[in-house]
């Protein structure tokens, strides 16, 4: 168990945020975390507590009063029952393994930055897959009986970037690790945007036959490059809001705006999301308001995709991110009547 006093978060978050925390602990196993719970050894420390994974996903507004948690506990081991990965592998690191050791599952999930127990929290995504559908239990332990507790797919309630652990569970539970459900079975996803044609491209380029994770792994690591910074060399957590699902009658506002500045044939990329609604994604919102590769100060917006918010220099305070932020949601509120949802967790 590692435990520190004023203790700064700036590489503990990838926006990297200069910002410290009044305790840091770190345990390595589940036992030491149990031992540290049971002994009372909590009550000793500033409250609020915050588990963080990777802080991937996190924006500090300023200095933390309480106290940080974070799993050192990183394994991956395989068994009859399926994969089980610790709650501290980074995320990327069981994409790999899946990737080298030929399981189809998370290969679509490739080079998303954080943890693996944060994955489970927040349910992941990206080009046509969900954390959700490759889990088959997570296992937690919770701070309030002082034991360990499993919960099974169904009982995460997984919705878009949604869990049970961010709803109704927040803050009890502390997922120590989870077990996969993958498969050797040849099983790509292939349907999301251009990945078809990418992995054609690749299979066609490489003269191999035959898919693997692998390859598909190579191809989504190209794209995410493409398109997102790299957080090794621009601070930014990701997509900073969440595609908004509005009903109909918003997506045909933005389709007479847009057919009206572009001319008739223009389309406005959509998704049906049943019952009425449609998801329009954020990123065509917010460039429709002019943000893309804008720059104010240390912030701006990401010039290849403006659903992303960056700390330019290196430099940026919260304070920069948050105005920006109330910026450009106020802006899509202005021109399309709609409300944008952070998906960055604030802090
Ligand atoms: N678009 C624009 N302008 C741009 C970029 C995108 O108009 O500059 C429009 C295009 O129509 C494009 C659409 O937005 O087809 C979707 O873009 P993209 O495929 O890049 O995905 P996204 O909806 O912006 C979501 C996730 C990402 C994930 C990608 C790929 C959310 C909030 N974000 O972004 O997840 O990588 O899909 O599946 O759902 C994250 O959660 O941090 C994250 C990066």
């Amino acid at each position: 168990m590692d435990l520190r006093k004023s203790y700064s978060l700036k590489k503990h978050n990838t926006f990297g945020m200069d910002v410290s925390c009044a305790a840091y602990v770190e345990y390595g196993s589940v036992e030491e975390l149990v031992k540290f719970f049971s002994a009372g050894r909590q009550y000793d420390l500033p409250r609020p507590f915050l588990h963080i994974g990777g802080g991937s996903n996190l924006l500090f507004t300023g200095d933390f009063p309480g106290t940080v948690l974070h799993s050192g506990i990183r394994f991956i081991s395989v068994s009859d029952h399926g994969v089980e990965v610790g709650a501290g592998t980074l995320w990327d690191d069981f994409c790999l393994w899946c990737a080298e050791n030929g399981f189809w599952g998370p290969e679509n999930l490739s080079g998303i930055p954080g943890e693996t127990g944060a994955a489970a929290v927040q349910n992941i995504g990206a080009y046509g897959v969900e954390f959700k559908d490759l889990v088959r239990e997570v296992r937690c332990f919770d701070v309030v009986t002082c034991s360990v507790k499993t919960f099974r797919q169904a009982e995460c309630r997984y919705g878009y970037r949604d869990s049970i652990f961010k709803q109704s569970a927040k803050g009890r539970y502390i997922v120590t690790s989870v077990v996969f459900n993958l498969s050797s079975e040849v099983s790509p996803r292939l349907e999301y945007g251009h990945v078809k044609a990418a992995v054609e491209r690749a299979l066609s380029e490489s003269s191999k036959e035959a898919l693997t994770p692998g390859i598909i792994r190579s191809v989504i690591l190209g794209i995410r490059d493409s398109k997102l910074p790299d957080p090794a060399k621009i601070g930014s957590a990701g997509s900073f809001f969440k595609n908004p699902v509005v009903p109909k009658v918003f997506y045909e506002k933005a389709e007479h705006y847009a057919k009206s500045k572009y001319g008739q044939d223009y389309e406005v990329p959509h998704f049906d999301a049943g019952s009425g609604f449609v998801k329009i994604p954020a990123a065509w919102l917010i460039e429709q308001c002019g943000w893309k590769g804008y720059r104010e100060g240390n912030a701006g917006v990401y010039e290849k995709q403006p659903l992303v918010l960056v700390n330019l220099t290196g430099k940026a305070v919260p304070d920069e991110i948050v105005a920006l932020e109330k910026k450009i949601a106020g802006s899509v509120l202005d021109l399309f009547g709609i409300e944008l949802q952070p998906e960055v967790e604030h802090i």
